[in-house]
């Protein structure tokens, strides 16, 4: 039997238990924590022993690196080889939404990289985040606070779901704002980046101001079996349901005509406010989860992965059909999202 942690989950956090959770923390514990992405499940990035929980707690593979997460872009050049590029983009995105692949210096452990020899670097915007991150006074190592291969938590009832009894604290600071995970960039040159996990900060947004966006392979497409991402947690099975997903690439009329043709008992509709009030009528016994309005991707955003993990608590159902998003702006970061969760089973209509 593993050993069970008594978790403490404060709603609401005062100063007072921030202050208490980053002792915590330097003193090597494992503590839950909002972002205004999703939930981050933070231990000291210098303590390579609190490191190696995190694996631990999340069955996380140990070749899949942490993001060290730091109160200010300043503190970057401590623990990384920090350059042009990087300043240029912590200048216009930092802090927010945004991790940026770094050569890393000799004082961030193993155990943080996945033996590595670069480290990912994140300024979370989140006032929350930023106080505790300011009272540690020093680098967090944090991945998504979710059970490994489970959907990440965009709230702290999905945090308590996945680790109950396996962390030191839980902070709920309610519901993350964005509710994908941050956009990963690795720089080329001093204008050149390549987009590892696309997230709130977007290729517009970046193409708009002077970079060049060269999106890696592992974000759109599956990889072959000798082929490695970038970003090594890209290479799991991420965010999946239990039941299957199959996305459906076509015209919203050949898509709500399959879902109609197809859709029974054991079988859930993944869709937008306008395509439900189409396909209700006609299928009354078929579990039908809208994603939000058609032209409102942030809130389709906001509840993918809490809609995923509904999934998973109806047994009943085996097979979810969604409708594949438009690829602009921050529709790749749903896209990207929903053909892995789908092992990018995509049916062309
Ligand atoms: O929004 C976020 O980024 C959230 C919050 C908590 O900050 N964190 C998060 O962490 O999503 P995680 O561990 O679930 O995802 C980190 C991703 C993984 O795919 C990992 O492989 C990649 O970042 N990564 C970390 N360090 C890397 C490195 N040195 N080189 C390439 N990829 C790296
Ligand atoms: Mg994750």
């Amino acid at each position: 039997m593993e050993p069970k942690l008594v978790t403490e989950i404060i709603h609401s956090p005062t100063d007072r238990d921030l202050r208490r959770a980053a002792a915590l923390l330097c003193a090597g514990g494992l503590v839950a924590f909002p972002t205004e992405t999703v939930y981050g499940l933070g231990a000291s990035a210098l303590d390579a022993t609190a490191a190696a929980k995190i694996y631990k707690a999340k069955g996380r593979p140990s070749d899949n690196p942490l993001i060290l997460h730091l109160a200010n872009p300043s503190q970057a050049a401590l623990y990384a080889e920090v350059s042009f590029c990087f300043e240029k983009l912590a200048s216009l995105f930092m802090p927010g939404p945004l991790t940026v692949i770094l050569p890393k210096k000799p004082l961030i452990p193993d155990t943080v990289t996945g033996g590595l020899q670069t480290v990912a670097i994140r300024v979370p915007v989140h006032p929350m985040a930023h106080q505790l991150l300011t009272y540690v006074a020093g680098p967090v190592a944090a991945p998504s606070a979710n059970r490994s291969g489970r959907p990440s938590c965009t709230n702290a009832s999905h945090v308590i779901e996945d680790m109950n009894g396996r962390i030191d604290m839980i902070l709920d600071g309610g519901d993350c704002d964005f509710g994908l995970e941050s956009t990963i960039l690795l720089p080329v040159d001093d204008h050149t980046v390549k987009l590892l996990r696309p997230g709130a900060i977007t290729v517009e947004m970046l193409e708009q101001n002077g970079f060049s966006v060269v999106l890696d392979k592992a974000v759109t497409q599956k990889l072959g079996e000798n082929e490695q991402p970038l970003a090594p947690g890209m290479k799991y099975r991420h965010y999946a349901p239990k039941a299957e997903v199959i996305l459906l690439d076509g015209s919203r009329e050949r898509v709500v005509t399959y879902m109609e043709q197809r859709a029974d008992a054991g079988t859930a509709l993944l869709l937008t406010d306008e395509m439900k009030s189409e396909v209700l009528g006609q299928k009354p016994d078929v579990t039908v989860l809208s994603l939000g309005k058609e032209g409102d991707r942030l809130t389709q955003a906001h509840r993918l992965f809490t809609l995923l993990r509904t999934l998973d608590e109806h047994p009943e159902i085996r097979r979810v059909y969604a409708a594949l998003p438009a690829t602009d702006n921050i529709g790749l970061a749903l896209y990207n999202r929903l053909v892995k969760a789908s092992g990018y089973t995509v049916l062309r209509l």
